[in-house]
């Protein structure tokens, strides 16, 4: 099983702090049956710059640490990119911009009040773009990070719907899952499991005790919530998909 969203790299943004903290929440995911993690950090220009080779440096200084302390814990890079206008200038500045595990899979993240504006996709590298980006990024496949935690989602589904018919892939959080989120969002998230709505469900973890907190009973209430066919698909199929850059199919 694979952790897709998780802070778990020391020192990028507001996740883990250092080092310490980094390898404690490892041992936490290893511990609940998680064999890999996407490393996540931020990435918003004016406050977590991020640049994908930071992000790839980081990931390689922590599998090292992680080697020596004989943690099995695989860890891919990616990261959240924050969903504003400046988002597509920083995909062209920064690319290969970190996709989730290098795949054409990329999380990106709503503000928590409004919708922006920006969601066509028409807003991402494509064919105006110099033939160098659109060799490194002939096209992507968004992956909106924790839909639920954004109000106006969460109090109309018709626009997850309409995100969906733009090709937008959705990953809830574990906090959700396990209840903490509070019951508007255990409502959103049982409509989303019954239209095959939740692609990939994550830890979206910061630091220790947080993690350790929607760790607590996830798989439980992951299959409860899923069901055994969709937990199959959430758990296994498609964080293979993605590994393998491959599309998913999308139940209807
Ligand atoms: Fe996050």
């Amino acid at each position: 099983m694979i952790d897709v969203h998780c802070h778990i790299l020391p020192g990028r943004d507001d996740g883990a702090r250092n080092l310490e903290e980094s390898l404690v929440m490892a041992r936490e995911l290893v511990r609940e049956g998680f064999e890999a993690v996407v490393a996540t950090p931020h990435v918003v220009a004016t406050q977590f710059p991020n640049p994908s080779v930071e992000i790839m440096a980081a990931a390689d200084r922590f599998r090292e640490a992680l080697a020596a302390e004989g943690i099995p814990l695989t860890v891919y890079t990616g990261g959240e990119y924050y969903l504003n206008r400046a988002l597509p200038d920083l995909a062209r500045e920064y690319h290969p911009i970190a996709g989730l595990a290098g795949s054409h899979y990329v999380l990106v993240e709503l503000p928590v009040m409004n919708l922006p504006l920006y969601l066509d996709y028409s807003i991402w590298p494509n064919d105006d773009d110099p033939p160098e980006l659109r060799h490194a990024l002939p096209f992507i496949r968004p992956v909106i990070a924790h839909p639920e935690r954004n109000q106006k989602i969460l109090h109309d589904i018709n626009i997850l719907r309409s995100l969906r018919e733009m090709g937008y892939f959705f990953q809830v959080n574990l906090e959700a899952i396990v209840g903490l989120g509070g019951s508007k969002v255990v409502r959103l998230i049982k409509q989303m499991a019954r239209e095959n709505l939740i692609d990939f469900i994550g830890s979206d973890g910061h630091r220790p005790e947080e993690l350790r907190q929607v760790l607590s009973g996830w798989r439980r209430q992951t299959e409860k919530l899923l069901g055994p066919e969709a937990c199959e698909r959430v758990l296994k199929e498609n964080p293979a998909c993605l590994l393998r850059n491959e599309p998913i199919e999308l139940e209807k």
